[in-house]
């Protein structure tokens, strides 16, 4: 039985929502692709792209969490063409999505953090915050760092497929609604 306040919900999301969708799945693709590619950089570059990789992951998590409460506190309705199972489905890869933006980039500062390293703006720098510790404690950290980011983009890609299935098979309103209104 839906509340009141699920009934009162909009059917589509709002500016804001939409803004902070694309914009974090732009971002994303950015710090995955820096990310793979840093080593592939001339060695002069490794720092810098580092840094950006970084300073980017580092937005993306405020940015997720600036998401999460403004999500809380807009509800949206799921679209009404969808099935009870289509609900069940979206709203899992949705919970799976959003555990994993949070969680990419909270392993890649906890990575930074035992490497000994600070954040380098250009402009401005936060210095280290601790000693590096041993390649032993450190090394492991990357390695969840990596495969929860490819966790991360593969979900995405499923998620993206699914959002062109609803629009081009099933033609129904799903990406519509995280589309501009005109
Ligand atoms: C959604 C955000 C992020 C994504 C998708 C992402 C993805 C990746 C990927 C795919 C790699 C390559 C891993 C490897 O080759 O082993 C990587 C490396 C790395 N990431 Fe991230 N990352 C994100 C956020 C962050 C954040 C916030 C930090 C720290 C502030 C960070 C720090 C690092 C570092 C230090 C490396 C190693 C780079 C090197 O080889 O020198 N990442 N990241
Ligand atoms: C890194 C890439 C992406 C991430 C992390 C991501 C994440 C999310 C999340 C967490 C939601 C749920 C929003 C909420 O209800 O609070 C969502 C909704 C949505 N996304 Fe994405 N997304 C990405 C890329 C894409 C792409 C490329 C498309 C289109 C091809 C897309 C289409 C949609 C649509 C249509 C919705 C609304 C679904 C519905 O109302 O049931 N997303 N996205």
């Amino acid at each position: 039985m839906p509340t009141s306040a699920a009934l009162a919900a909009p059917t589509r999301y709002d500016r804001v929502a939409r803004a902070l969708h694309w914009s974090i799945a732009a971002l994303i693709l950015a710090a995955f692709a820096l990310g793979l590619t840093v080593d592939a950089f001339p060695k002069t570059w490794k720092y810098a792209v580092t840094e950006l990789h970084k300073v980017i992951g580092v937005t993306i998590l405020l940015l997720v969490l600036l998401r999460v409460a403004w999500r809380l506190g807009h509800p949206v309705g799921a679209a009404a063409e969808l099935s009870g199972g289509m609900r069940r489905a979206a709203a899992a890869g949705h919970a799976g999505l959003y555990l994993l933006m949070l969680a990419v980039p909270a392993i890649g500062i906890a990575f930074s953090l035992l490497r000994g390293q600070g954040l380098d703006f250009g402009f401005a720098a936060i210095p280290p915050l601790m000693e590096a510790a041993a390649r032993t404690v450190s090394r492991p950290v990357k390695e969840v760092h990596e495969l929860a980011a490819y966790a991360l983009i593969a979900l995405a890609g499923l998620h993206a497929l699914a959002a062109l299935w609803h629009h081009l098979v099933l033609r129904d309103s799903v990406l519509r609604r995280m589309l501009p209104e005109h």
